[in-house]
């Protein structure tokens, strides 16, 4: 079995991404420039959003945060949404999701301008992704798709199941296992709440895309020997052993799967660090678009 390292991979980008960048200035470019919206203080979100401003840092791009409080108005978040559009200084950015209940959030996720749309989730983003146009990927489906890709796993002809079914990993990764390419090329088949006999569909996977957000949903019975399975679960459960009070919990049940598999990812530090990694990916390419 071999532990898929998605730390030392993201790592290993984000170096290659720096080393890019100052390239970039010293051809007088700008720096790339990624924002940030957070709205409200829920805490899986001020992780996330930190890990970003972060890797910002690291890959020598500019960021600004825009904070406001839960009580902010749809169409404030709208007119900050249509600054940011309008910022010749700002290559691309994002809004943190969820947003609270009374922002209806496919509505702001559309009034951003495609083209600094680097989390891709915008409907032209989507639909080019759909028909295998050039435009922003989704990141955790891309992380996912360049750890395979950076192990040199198999996948043209393999089959892979997708379990779950949402629009930000389940739907967009299913679309790029599928796709022709150096990875893809896979016969895909998606698993979802409703699927009648999941575990024996899961059983005739070689690729295993696990993205329900159940902790340990994939237990070892599920898993065919030498199977590659890719954790995209991180859900907080309660550990009073932590500092934090909680821990980091896969799709998968660990130590029950990995001896069953050729390659699988751990959570943490599988997929988790390689999404942050794809909307650098995404940022540069933002900065280069708007330099050519
Ligand atoms: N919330 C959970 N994942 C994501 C993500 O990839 N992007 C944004 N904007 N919000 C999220």
């Amino acid at each position: 079995m071999t532990l898929i390292d998605g730390k030392q991979t993201a790592a290993d980008i984000k170096k290659e991404i720096a080393a890019e960048v100052e390239k970039m200035v010293a051809q007088g470019m700008r720096r790339p420039h990624l924002a940030a919206i957070l709205v409200g203080h829920d805490g899986g979100s001020e992780t996330y959003v930190a890990s970003k401003v972060k890797a910002c840092h690291e890959c020598g791009f500019e960021s600004s945060l825009l904070r406001f409080e839960d009580n902010i108005t749809e169409a404030e978040l709208l007119k900050a949404v249509d600054d940011l559009n309008n910022n010749p200084e700002v290559d691309g950015f994002i809004v943190q999701l969820p947003l609270p209940r009374h922002i209806d959030e496919q509505r702001v996720i559309e009034a951003v301008d495609p083209a600094k749309d680097v989390d891709g989730f915008h409907p032209i983003n989507v639909g080019k992704l759909s028909i295998g146009l050039p435009g922003f990927r989704s990141a955790t489906p891309a992380g996912i798709i360049e750890l395979l890709r950076r192990y040199h796993i198999p996948t043209r002809g393999k089959h892979c199941v997708v379990i779950g079914r949402s629009n930000i990993v389940g739907k967009p990764v299913a679309q790029l296992m599928l796709h022709k390419g150096d990875v893809g090329d896979a016969t895909v088949t998606i698993c979802h709440s409703a699927s009648e006999n999941l575990p024996e569909i899961v059983r005739q996977a070689d690729i295993i895309i696990a993205a329900v957000g159940r902790p340990g949903f994939v237990t070892a019975d599920m898993v065919k020997d030498g199977a590659t399975v890719i954790d995209v679960g991180t859900t907080r459960v309660p550990d009073a052993t932590r500092k934090s009070g909680f821990r980091l919990s896969g799709d998968v049940d660990f130590d029950s799967v990995a001896p069953k598999c050729a390659y699988i990812t751990p959570v943490p530090g599988g997929v988790g660090p390689m999404t942050i990694c794809s909307l650098m990916l995404n940022t540069l390419q933002a900065a280069h678009q708007r330099n050519t």
